[in-house]
Parts: C-alpha cells; sequence; structure tokens
C-alpha cells in the first residue's frame, strides 16, 4: 500500500514530531502543567500531527497512502456514538489507529484510577491499536498519556514510562492480519486508509481494485463476535456506490445496520465526503433495511454538525475582567440579523477562546412562535473576534465564506423553524439543537 520512498520520508519527518510529543510529556511530569503546557497539550491532541505530516509531506503522497488523522468534529461525532455503550470493562479495538485520534475522543468515559499511573494501566487494558508505522503507535501513546494529564489525574509519574510497555496493547502491526485483536473486541472504532487496494482473494463482494476502507469493515466484522459493535467514518462511496452494492448486502447478513449518518467532507484537505456506519456484529442477522443506507428524503440524513462545527460565545459580560489582548467583540446588539459583517468599532479585552472567521453566529433567545427560530449573521473579517455567550457560533469546517452563506439559506427555510419549535420549546437555541438540524435539500 506504501511505496518505500513515502514511507522512509514519513517516518523521518515524523520522528522528530515524536520527540516533541516527548519533551511535552517529560516537561509536564517534571514541573506539572503551566498555562503554556496546557496550551501546548491542547494543540497536540487536536490537529498538530495532521499539520506537521502535511508541512513535510507532499499531498498527494498522502492522499496516495491514505494517511488523514480524524479531525476533532469527526473524533467527537464518532465518540458520541461510541460512549453509550462502553463501560470500564468494554474493550476497545482499532487496527489502523495512526496517531490515536478515536482513541482519545473515548478517554473521558474510560476506566479511572486513583491516580494518573493506574489510569494509564487501566487504559492499556482497555485499548487495543495497530498502525503499520512505529512512529504513529508511538505517537498515539505519548498523546493518550497527555490526554490523561489534561483530565486532571493526580501525575505520580516522574518520568516518560518506557514506551514499549506503556499500552502493551498498541502496537506496530498490519491490523489486516490482527484476527486476534478483533476477536477481544467489545467496540471496534475505525476511519481506515481509503486507497485503492487489490481484495482479498477470497473476497467474494468484488473482483478489481477496492477502496481499502470496505476490506478492514469486511474484515473486522468477520472476525469480531456476536454483539460487537463497530462505529466507523467511511468514504461516502460505500454508503451510496453502486460498486459497493454486494459489499452492503453482505454486510447485513453478518450485522445489524444500527444507523449511518453522512458526515460531509472529511477535512479541507482531504477531499473526500464521509459518513458513519454504526452496527451491532450479528450472525444470524435477519435485519435488511437497504433504507439504512440512503439519505432520507427530507434531507434529514446529513446535519449542520457535518459542515460546522457549534460553540456558545466564550464572554460573559459582567462577569469576564478585561484583562488580556484586545479584540473586536461581537454581540447581539452589533450583530445586525440576516446581514454580514466586515469589522467591528466595538472592542474588548479578553483572555477566554475567541474566534477566528469567517464563522456565522446566531442569537440564542428565540421564541417558539417567531417567524425564523435561528436568525444569522455572517462574520466575514480577518481578525479573531471575541464573542457574547448570547450568540451560538458556526464555525464550517471547510474555513468557506461560502459555506457560511449556505447555512444562512438553510436557516432561512421554513422547514428549520418547525423543525426547531418541535425540538426546543425552550426560549434558547441550544448547541446541540443547531448541530442535530437537518442539512435540508434546496431547489
Ligand atoms: C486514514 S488514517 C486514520 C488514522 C486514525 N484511525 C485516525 O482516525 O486518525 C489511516 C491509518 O491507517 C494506517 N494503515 C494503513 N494500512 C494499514 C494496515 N494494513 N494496518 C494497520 N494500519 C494501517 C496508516 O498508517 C494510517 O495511520
Amino acid at each position: 500500500m506504501f511505496d518505500s520512498f513515502i514511507s522512509s520520508f514519513l517516518m523521518k519527518s515524523f520522528l522528530s514530531y515524536v520527540e516533541h510529543l516527548h519533551n511535552i510529556v517529560s516537561t509536564v511530569l517534571a514541573n506539572g502543567v503551566t498555562p503554556a503546557l496546557a496550551n501546548s497539550i491542547d494543540i497536540a491532541l487536536d490537529g498538530e500531527p495532521s499539520k506537521q505530516l502535511r508541512s513535510t509531506v507532499k499531498l498527494s503522497d498522502l492522499r496516495r497512502s491514505g494517511i488523514f488523522f480524524t479531525p476533532s468534529h469527526l473524533r467527537n461525532a464518532l465518540a458520541e456514538r461510541t460512549i453509550s455503550t462502553l463501560s470500564s470493562k468494554s474493550v476497545v479495538v482499532d487496527i489502523a489507529c495512526g496517531v490515536g485520534d478515536l482513541f482519545i475522543g473515548l478517554t473521558p468515559k474510560l476506566g479511572k484510577g486513583g491516580d494518573l499511573s493506574s489510569t494509564l494501566e487501566l487504559w492499556g487494558k482497555q485499548l487495543i491499536g495497530h498502525d503499520i508505522f512505529m512512529e504513529f503507535v508511538n505517537a498515539a501513546k505519548l498523546r493518550l498519556v497527555l490526554a490523561g494529564i489534561l483530565q486532571g489525574h493526580q501525575s505520580n509519574i516522574a518520568i516518560v514510562p518506557d514506551l514499549d510497555l506503556l499500552f502493551p496493547g498498541i502496537t506496530a502491526r498490519n491490523g489486516l492480519l490482527c484476527a486476534d485483536s478483533i476477536e477481544r473486541a467489545t467496540h471496534i472504532i475505525m476511519n481506515p486508509p481509503y486507497t485503492k487496494v487489490t481484495p482479498p482473494q477470497d473476497c467474494t463482494w468484488a473482483s478489481g481494485k477496492v477502496n481499502a476502507a470496505a476490506v478492514f469493515v469486511d474484515f473486522c466484522v468477520s472476525n469480531a463476535s456476536n454483539g460487537t459493535k463497530l462505529v466507523a467514518i467511511l468514504p461516502d462511496v460505500l454508503r451510496s456506490g453502486s460498486n459497493y452494492k454486494k459489499w452492503r448486502s453482505q454486510l447485513e447478513a453478518k450485522a445489524e445496520i444500527l444507523e449511518t449518518e453522512c458526515l460531509g467532507q472529511f477535512d479541507k484537505h482531504a477531499d473526500v465526503d464521509v459518513f458513519i456506519l454504526e452496527l451491532e456484529v450479528r450472525r444470524d442477522s435477519s435485519m435488511r433495511d437497504s433504507k439504512l443506507w440512503e439519505p432520507a428524503a427530507d434531507g434529514q440524513h446529513f446535519k449542520v454538525r457535518g459542515k460546522f462545527s457549534v460553540h456558545v460565545g466564550a464572554v460573559v459580560e459582567y462577569r469576564d475582567p478585561h484583562e488580556g489582548k484586545t479584540y473586536p467583540y461581537l454581540t447581539p446588539q452589533n450583530a445586525p440579523p440576516w446581514a454580514t459583517i466586515w469589522g467591528l468599532e466595538k472592542q474588548r479585552r479578553f483572555s477566554g477562546a475567541t474566534f477566528t472567521p469567517p464563522f456565522v453566529v446566531v442569537r440564542r433567545t428565540s421564541r417558539k412562535g417567531d417567524r425564523y427560530r435561528a436568525v444569522p449573521t455572517v462574520v466575514d473579517m480577518s481578525e479573531p473576534v471575541a464573542v457574547e455567550n448570547h450568540l451560538l457560533v458556526l464555525i464550517p469546517h471547510s474555513g468557506e465564506l461560502g459555506d457560511c452563506y449556505e447555512l444562512v439559506e438553510v436557516l432561512k427555510m421554513e422547514e428549520t423553524s418547525s423543525w426547531l419549535n418541535q425540538r426546543i420549546s425552550c426560549r434558547h437555541l441550544t448547541v446541540s439543537a443547531l448541530a442535530d438540524l437537518p442539512w435540508w435539500e434546496r431547489q
């Protein structure tokens, strides 16, 4: 799957990043979490490995190798669907784990010990992961230690533990030869490579080259025990492509398909639409519902969170001191409804989270019976903005202003106000209501 030039180049370039992670862990263990280190940990856990790869390896080479680490909005979507059935006895397997992003999303729900080392030991019993690159495996382990530290587990470790002993189930192996790991899983999570590969010789659902993601899912479902839950981020062609009809129907014979949800473009670098597949392995599955693979006619299959992350403005005016850097300051009073702003006179010092345009803000206060339940303003500025907490902030995953205007069109539709009226009767729009809002098909 990988040519040797890319492999050796990748390893070299990523090795220095693994050293960087090692340094952060070592400094935090020695000195505790200072505000500057907390910031470095946040960055390391949210997209930094992908940026690092892109800065040294050409995008075309990354595409060819299928190496795209899951961005946090997709990792959260997968975690949301997995977490409800997790317990401290669960064993979670990812056979193409990269630098551990999917595991990191689940750590708040894994076992908790009395201190950092016992928590990491518990996680080590619950997590099994494989990747063909040792550098990724080591990065995954160091990032899991950082996740443990960030969650406030009392540190009782003085130096970075030996990576070979830490998380013994996370190893450098070809995941497609790891049936032994799959058999132990109560949960399988995955965002596998999407490259074109030759299917295994005994493959009954395809001939010729196929998307590797289909092979990974088939391998897992064929080797997992009854009752194992699988949640996967997959290329949309597997859900919708006629070439994968046989793959879908063979999957339905081995598993109950619980839900599929379209999530839109993976990120702005990987130009591929993805969906989430949630299933439970059932050898005797007699459930056949081909509708589960299709987008619903009313567009409910695809939600706002497929295109935007939704946040609450961070400034609480009466509470937050006027300290820190000065930012343009957006409140419901200077955000004109249904309009675009290119600049703001009002400014404020603030030391909390700010938002970088383009984005859309929506007023949180909204009453049942209002003509429009969600009233937006588009912000098209070049500098970060402090936003008051009576506004919800919707940031396009694509970073594109065009997506902001598409959202405005969706919010203007009658279907949106009726859906919000049904979903929430209170006077405040919530983050989850806006994130779950269907992305209605427009004429
Ligand atoms: C799309 S990336 C996703 C990584 C990770 N699951 C995530 O969500 O961030 C796919 C990963 O699969 C790894 N990979 C490719 N073929 C593999 C194989 N046969 N066995 C194990 N890992 C593999 C790549 O090195 C890469 O890290």
